[in-house]
């Protein structure tokens, strides 16, 4: 038989390295319900769109026998492709090969890919499945990982970055994930963790299981390191086309525009009768949000995480926007150290990629009590307070009913470079609510009075004619307009449009310090 011809020698090369671990590893990770890497790419990416480089990359490594075993690409497929028409780079970890961990060539292969997309300004997804540092080459890998921990830094704020967890995340190489954007973890096959069950059981003598420990619910409920998670490889990676469908490809530019049926004027009548009479009743901010936004535009971030804020992504006559909302359903919409951390982590990103930030304020405050106090409310509320002073894109707000205390200030207040401050008539701008104030300014006279409950009903009626309405705060100019809730799309809608061309700087710094 004759030799290949050079043509022959690349296609089957190209067969190679497309076989990844080959037939039988590509058969269990099927069983166990996992798409493969290369399957991943192609659903995620528009069709045909991929163009792979580094396919023929071999690790270097000598050690263990090593030398001889080399597999084409090893063990992380690179490239990039469009997601509806637009550039991403992106790199999916191939648990056929080696359990997809990570060598130093591998390494080598993401960084190239990080560093190119940082030069054109495109977004870089990571669909991750691997069992972390390549055992055999030490601290060659664990060297890869600090290259691109030091590449997702830098980053950080020039082009979104997108973290898929889809099989294991373990050790330090949970880092990379968490400096990224986002992180959309696949229920029930993938897991996040420093150290697994045996190590914790170890140390810390608590018997748990992985999926209890570190996988998709554990992390979108209680850590917050997950902001979505998904039912399998295929929904997940939808929800990453979507979530970029609202992404600028980087902080240069602004975020892409969606036309929309939903008429900008359109007005919605049940907002009229939303909030209830009685001020302690709860009512769902999320239906002000939709009956707000383009229809169906609504994508939460952090749904399971610090339920008590809401924050999310929309559009308004087709424009991104950054939704954050109290949730007066959930602890009264208080402001705690999860919603605050959620809250400034979300208002950042948006501010980071120019997209305008569309505020809903019921809030009676912060959340007192030891526990909070003793875990440091005061810096992490701040961190949303710092969030909203320093960001510069549109800022509207629309105050649904209470702002009291120093909540008031935080939650995008005219006094932080609010540009468009609006309230509904049932708003209540105070230092606190009527009941709390008559009980401090008028104990005296009340226990001093004939009838004491009498009194203290009727000087909390005077202090709620007085204060607890939006007219104290329209009348020193805190606030544009009053408005029915009904209009408030046409509103923002229209503040969206003049703010459009909005410039605005802060000081020139190295960075600032933001209370971590
Ligand atoms: C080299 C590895 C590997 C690794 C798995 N493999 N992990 N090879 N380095 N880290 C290989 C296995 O030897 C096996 O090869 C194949 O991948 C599939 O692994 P299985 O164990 O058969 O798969 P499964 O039962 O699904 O278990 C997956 C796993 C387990 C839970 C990930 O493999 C595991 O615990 N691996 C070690 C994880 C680990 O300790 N990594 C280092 C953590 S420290 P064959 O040839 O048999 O098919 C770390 C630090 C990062 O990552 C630091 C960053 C700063």
């Amino acid at each position: 038989m004759s030799d290949p011809s050079p043509t022959e020698r690349l296609r089957a090369m190209r067969e190679r390295a497309e076989a990844g671990g080959g037939e039988a590893a590509i058969a269990r990770q099927h069983e166990k319900g996992k798409l493969t890497a290369r399957e991943r790419i192609e659903l995620f990416l528009d069709e045909g769109s991929f163009i792979e480089s580094g396919r023929f990359v071999t690790h270097r490594c000598a050690d263990f026998g090593m030398a001889e075993r080399k597999v084409l690409g090893d063990g992380v497929v690179t490239g990039h492709g469009t997601v509806e028409g637009r550039p991403v780079f992106v790199f999916s970890q191939d648990f056929t090969v080696w359990g997809g961990s990570l060598s130093g060539a591998y390494a080598e292969k993401i960084c190239r890919l990080m560093d190119q997309a940082l030069k054109v300004g495109a977004p870089v997804i990571g669909l991750n499945d691997s069992g972390g540092a390549r055992i055999q080459e030490g601290v060659v890998s664990l060297g890869g990982y600090a290259y691109i921990f030091l590449r997702n830094t830098l980053a950080s704020g020039v082009v979104p970055q997108i973290s898929a967890v889809m099989g294991p995340c373990a050790g330090g190489a949970v880092y990379s994930p968490a400096i990224t954007d986002f992180v959309c973890m696949v229920e029930n096959t993938s897991y996040m963790f420093v150290t697994g069950p045996n190590v914790v059981k170890t140390v810390t003598h608590e018997e748990v299981t992985s999926e209890d420990l570190g996988g998709a619910h554990a992390h979108a409920s209680k850590s917050g390191i997950a902001h979505f998670t998904a039912a399998n490889d295929a929904a997940c990676l939808a929800l990453l086309r979507r979530l970029l469908s609202y992404l600028p490809s980087n902080n240069t530019e602004d975020p892409p525009l969606r036309p929309t049926s939903d008429p900008a004027d359109r007005a919605d009548a049940a907002l009229d009768s939303i909030v209830p009479q009685d001020p302690n009743r709860p009512y769902e901010i999320r239906d002000v949000i939709r009956g707000v936004t383009d229809t169906g535009s609504f994508l939460e971030v952090h749904a399971e995480f610090a339920q008590n804020i809401v924050v999310g992504f929309a559009r308004l006559a087709g424009r991104p926007v950054g939704i954050i909302a109290n949730q007066p359903a959930v602890l009264a919409g208080v402001l705690d150290i999860s919603a605050s951390v959620k809250g400034a982590r979300f208002v950042r990103f948006c501010d980071a990629f120019n997209i305008p930030l569309v505020t809903f304020e019921d809030v009676p405050g912060f959340l007192p009590g030891t526990d909070q106090e003793w875990n440091g409310i005061i810096r992490h509320g701040a961190k949303l307070l710092y969030a909203y002073c320093e960001a510069t894109v549109p800022k509207l707000t629309v105050i649904t009913r209470k702002a009291y205390g120093g909540a008031y200030d935080v939650m995008s207040s005219k006094h932080i470079r609010g540009d468009v401050n609006l309230a509904w008539p049932s708003a209540e701008i105070a230092v606190m609510g009527a009941r709390g104030a008559v009980e401090i300014i008028f104990r005296k006279e009340i226990a001093a009075s004939d009838d004491p409950a009498a009194t203290e009903a009727r000087l909390i009626e005077e202090y709620r004619e007085t204060f607890a309405n939006p007219y104290k705060a329209a009348g020193e100019g805190y606030i544009d307009d009053v408005i029915e809730p009904s209009a408030t799309r046409f509103h923002l809608c229209r503040a969206l449009d003049i703010l459009a061309t909005k410039r605005d700087t802060n000081p020139p710094k190295k960075h600032g310090n933001i209370p971590l």
